[in-house]
């Protein structure tokens, strides 16, 4: 399990994406190539939803690329920034399909059993209580509904949170949950056939400033509870980058990203429903600016 002093704040996570969401686009590389392969997984499933939940939908790539694929499905894109949504919203205009809904993962704003499918892309890293997400996902899924998401795994910066560990022993990165921790609490929530699996992509740089500069402007940096307070050294950082160039290979410096797949489905009612409990409101539209 994870150190609770390595979980990020809420309000720290919702406010460095609200900054990073005008540059978000032009580093997610990332993003969008594990976008890609999670949307893939979509033709191993046998589904014409009706409903779609976007989780954690940032400028909106997933929320578009389903809205084409399922052309007669609603597509609700979910996030706690709202800046991300205005992007999104503002490319998509106003007589898009799609819904825009300023929300939180672990406390969805949706009725029970309103939803046939969510797709979650490289959010629920950032989700502190993942029993609670995996609970709303079930509460807010139709009877045979599918989730599918992609997450990091503790691989993820290794050679970043090596170097600086190296320097002061601090918590510059934040943690990443294991894939069968991830299982564990999905079959906690009574999510059905849960299926994970896990793959390693590197990212290549010129220097370790350029790494962080991106990471920056991915909303991604520290915004863990446990880093370290005020501004980092000039001197702590000169270390860090020495210590991270020991990784530099073929004249390039690698960022390993471990990915984590995973999918799952709303048995049956049957199987014990949870709509017996009060409606919540179908959803909030983001207010027009
Ligand atoms: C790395 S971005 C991924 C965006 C998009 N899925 C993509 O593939 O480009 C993560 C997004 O998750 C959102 N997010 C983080 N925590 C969230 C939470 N608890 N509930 C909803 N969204 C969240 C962030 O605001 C951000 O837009």
């Amino acid at each position: 399990m994870v150190d609770s002093a390595l979980i990020p704040e809420k309000s720290q996570v919702r406010a460095a994406f609200n900054r990073s969401a005008r540059n978000y686009d032009g580093v997610a590389v990332l993003q969008r190539e594990v976008g890609d392969r999670l949307l893939e997984r979509l033709d191993l499933i046998r589904l014409q939803p009706k409903t779609i939940l976007d989780i954690g939908s940032g400028t909106g790539y997933i929320s578009d690329a389903l809205t084409r694929r399922y052309r007669k499905a609603q597509v609700i894109s979910l996030d706690l920034a709202d800046n991300m949504l205005r992007l999104a919203r503002k490319r998509q205009g106003w007589f898009s399909r799609q819904r825009f809904v300023c929300g939180d993962a672990e406390s969805l704003p949706l009725a029970d059993g309103s939803v046939d499918m969510i797709v979650s892309n490289l959010t629920l890293q950032w989700c502190h209580d993942l029993d609670a997400v995996f609970a709303e996902f079930r509460r807010v899924l139709a009877p045979e509904g599918v989730v599918l998401f992609a997450t990091l795994g503790p691989d993820t910066l290794k050679e970043l949170r090596r170097a600086w560990q190296a320097v002061d022993g601090l918590s510059h990165v934040n943690a990443f949950i294991e894939m069968h921790d991830v299982g564990d609490a999905m079959l906690r929530a009574r999510l059905a056939d849960p299926v994970m699996d896990v793959e390693h992509l590197t990212m290549t740089y010129g220097s370790v400033l350029a790494i962080m500069r991106d990471l920056k402007t991915l909303g991604a940096h520290n915004v863990t509870q446990g880093r370290a307070r005020g501004l980092t050294g000039k001197n702590h950082l000169a270390q860090m980058i020495k210590h991270y160039e020991q990784f530099r290979r073929d004249g390039v410096l690698p960022v390993t990203y471990e990915v984590v797949y995973g999918n799952a489905w709303r048995a049956q009612l049957s199987e014990g429903t949870n709509n017996a409990g009060p409606k919540r409101v179908a959803f909030q539209p983001l207010a027009k600016p």
